[in-house]
């Protein structure tokens, strides 16, 4: 049978990294409230230079490097970002210019924090029905250009990067590797409670984010777990047959509180928001590059990617590595 394989991962960040006691230096908040509420211990903020596509570009030659994959080879480019180089042209078209590899398919996908899962899912649609043969799928953001530096209640909270990966169309065995299973959702009737206020058909202006952070918490933690619980029941497995779970990275208690309820033991569970912060469609990539790069995940693991973000969106993948 035809399955999407992952075959290679990477990912970037900005030279820049702040610590939380660097930020408290320039906002009224401190190391042990960040700590405490969030898990995030220090951020990475692009500098000059440093862009969505130039970031995403570094993370997608890491990810072909690691797979063994030409630029020409990758016919279809897909981009998850909410902050991109420029209204348009999709962002994707850049990454697709800077690595040379003009001709195939190039666009963004947007879903803020689920987009890497709204991508990978687009990316693995076509693969089987054969548009391409080798995909790059990104995710990269820098959100500190969308941030209100004002407001304490959101300023620490995110970083930037970007993750990428190289996802191939592959005859395999039942029982070989691949994109087993996903579930993505949407929900509108929340937008008020995470957005950004501005953009081009409303305001003109770019806007900064805003966010009720204690109501989003809340939808999160249920949300997470119904659509784990879904795509388990897809392939018929339980938490006890997952051997990681890459979730985006936004709080560490809201990782903590999806990972208790589907019973799975907290070292399960890829956590690098404390030096990531929480970098939007990227941090799954990221995470998973990290734990691919560290050791931990390997050919054959069980792998769960799990993400909510602003509309609200969310989903999970089951994917054998
Ligand atoms: N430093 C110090 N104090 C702060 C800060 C800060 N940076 N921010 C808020 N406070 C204060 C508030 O003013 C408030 O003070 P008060 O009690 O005197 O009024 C107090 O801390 C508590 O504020 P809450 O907002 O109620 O704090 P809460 O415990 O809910 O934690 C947080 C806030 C961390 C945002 C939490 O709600 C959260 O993690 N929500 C999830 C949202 C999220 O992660 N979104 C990411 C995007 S969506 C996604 O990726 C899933």
């Amino acid at each position: 049978m035809i399955r999407s394989v992952i075959t290679g991962t990477g990912s970037a960040l900005p030279r820049n990294c702040v610590s939380n006691v660097e930020l408290a230096e320039r906002i009224d908040t401190s190391d042990d409230w960040i700590v405490e509420r969030t898990g995030i211990r220090q951020r990475y903020i692009a500098g000059e230079g440093e862009t969505t596509s130039s970031l995403a570009t570094d993370a997608s030659r890491k990810a072909l490097e690691a797979a063994g994959v030409a630029a020409e080879e990758i016919g279809l480019i897909i981009l998850a970002t909410a902050t991109p180089d420029h209204t348009f042209p999709a962002s994707a078209t850049q990454v697709q210019h800077a690595l040379g590899c003009g001709g195939g398919i190039a666009f963004d996908v947007q879903a803020v924090c689920s987009g890497f899962l709204y991508a990978l899912a687009t990316a693995d649609s076509m693969l089987r029905t054969g548009m391409a043969k080798k995909a790059l799928v990104i995710g990269s953001e820098t959100f500190s250009r969308i941030l209100d530096w004002e407001d304490r209640t959101t300023c620490v909270l995110f970083g930037d990067g970007a993750g990428a990966v190289v996802l191939e169309a592959q005859d395999v065995a039942e029982d070989g590797p691949g994109i087993l299973a996903t579930r993505l959702h949407a929900e509108g009737a929340h937008k008020d409670l995470l957005y950004v206020d501005g953009g081009p058909s409303t305001t003109g202006e770019v806007g900064k984010l805003r966010m009720k952070g204690r109501e989003v918490f809340r939808h999160a933690v249920v949300n997470l777990a119904e659509v784990l619980n879904e795509v388990l029941d897809e392939v018929g497995m339980t938490g006890a047959d997952i051997d990681w779970v890459v979730p985006h990275q936004a709080n560490a208690r809201i990782l903590d509180a999806t990972a208790r309820k589907l019973g799975l033991p907290a070292e399960k569970v890829i956590v690098t928001v404390d030096r990531h912060a929480n970098t939007s469609a990227a941090s799954v990539p990221l995470a998973l590059d990290v734990a691919v790069r560290d050791g931990r995940i390997k050919r054959g693991d069980m792998v769960m990617f799990e993400a909510m973000g602003g509309g609200f969106t969310w989903g999970a993948s089951l994917a054998r590595f």
